[in-house]
């Protein structure tokens, strides 16, 4: 069988878009990338940049500004295009669903016609209602059409509880779950340190870990991106890390469980809803869903995040 290098699209060459390909580019997860822009000036810059730097990098990848039909023979496309949300008036990543809708109903076209068959992750905010629309409108396999969503939440709540801890946010498992936005929960029964419940470690050890507000570190989780965009006006470099980490798990079949936003069909007594929920990753996409067991108020936070994103996802099949 011949071998063929790994191709990955990125649509958007904006802050997401360039973190993105500069994140596979520095960690060698693909050979080729292309950028596709309606700004096509911008994805030639971009894509120039980033391709500068490999000579200095250890992986050869080739870095091009294309358009749709680069996509045809491409393994995975990462949609980056949309709106950030404008802190200056005080938008949600939800508030800009109409903005992004609109820019996806030409990508969607252009993805219809291109002859893709590829692995989709959707970055573009709201990052789950997004995602399910664009599965919808293309009607693709849903496990091969995910977000990251809280997979950079995670990681945020992994940074406030090891700050709160002392301990490495690597040696901490936890979960944002639910929607990549204001909505999102932790399943605080599921958090452990080394493998122990965090609510043992409270109670076994009140010395240490007893004033934990874990209120407070969920919500400093929550905040950390909006943190970023108010100290620089973009968050990347999280995101960027994000993309990296969910693309080697496909690419190298790796069966590495991240939280990523799938498309719930009874999982979490969850039906046609896109929700972040720890998923099996690997060669051909979600291969499992895994579910938790949280406590009914744990449960009751993640139905009513569902609820957000359910009713969102039906004003966007208006828009
Ligand atoms: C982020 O959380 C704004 O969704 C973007 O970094």
């Amino acid at each position: 069988m011949a071998l063929t290098p790994r191709k990955v699209v990125i649509i958007g060459a904006g802050h997401v878009g360039s973190h993105a390909g500069y994140a596979l580019v520095s960690q060698g997860l693909a050979e080729q990338i292309v950028y596709i822009d309606i700004d096509e000036e911008k994805a030639k810059a971009q894509a120039l940049d980033i391709f500068d730097s490999t000579v200095y990098l250890p992986h050869h990848v080739n870095v091009k500004a294309g358009n749709y039909s680069d996509a045809a023979d491409a393994d995975l496309m990462v949609i980056a295009a949309g709106p950030l949300p404008d802190i200056s008036k005080f938008q949600t990543r939800m508030d800009t669903l109409a903005e992004t809708v609109a820019i996806m109903k030409n990508v969607v076209e252009n993805i219809k016609n291109s002859g893709f068959k590829g692995i989709i992750i959707s970055i573009s905010n709201p990052a789950d209602v997004v995602a399910h629309y664009i599965q919808n409108q293309l009607n693709y396999p849903p496990s091969r059409l995910i977000s990251t969503s809280t997979t950079l939440d995670s990681a945020r709540l992994r940074r406030a509880l090891s700050e709160a801890t002392g301990i490495d946010q690597k040696s901490i498992y936890a979960y944002a779950l639910g929607e990549h936005g204001e909505s999102q929960m932790v399943p605080w029964s599921v958090v452990t340190i080394a493998g122990k419940p965090i609510l043992e470690l409270i109670k076994e050890k009140p010395e240490k870990y007893g004033n934990l507000d874990l209120k407070a570190i969920a919500a400093e989780g929550k905040a950390g991106g909006w943190h970023v965009l108010k100290g620089k006006g973009s968050t990347e470099f999280g995101i960027g890390a994000s993309i990296a980490e969910v693309t080697r798990a496909i690419f190298a079949d790796e069966k590495r469980v991240l939280p990523v936003s799938v498309l719930l069909n009874g999982e979490y007594g969850q039906y046609d809803v896109y929700a972040s929920v720890p998923a099996v990753l690997g060669i051909n996409g979600v291969e499992e869903i895994i579910e938790l067991h949280m406590k009914a108020e744990e449960k009751e936070e993640f139905d009513k995040s569902c609820k957000t994103m359910k009713e969102n996802y039906e004003i966007a099949l208006t828009l």
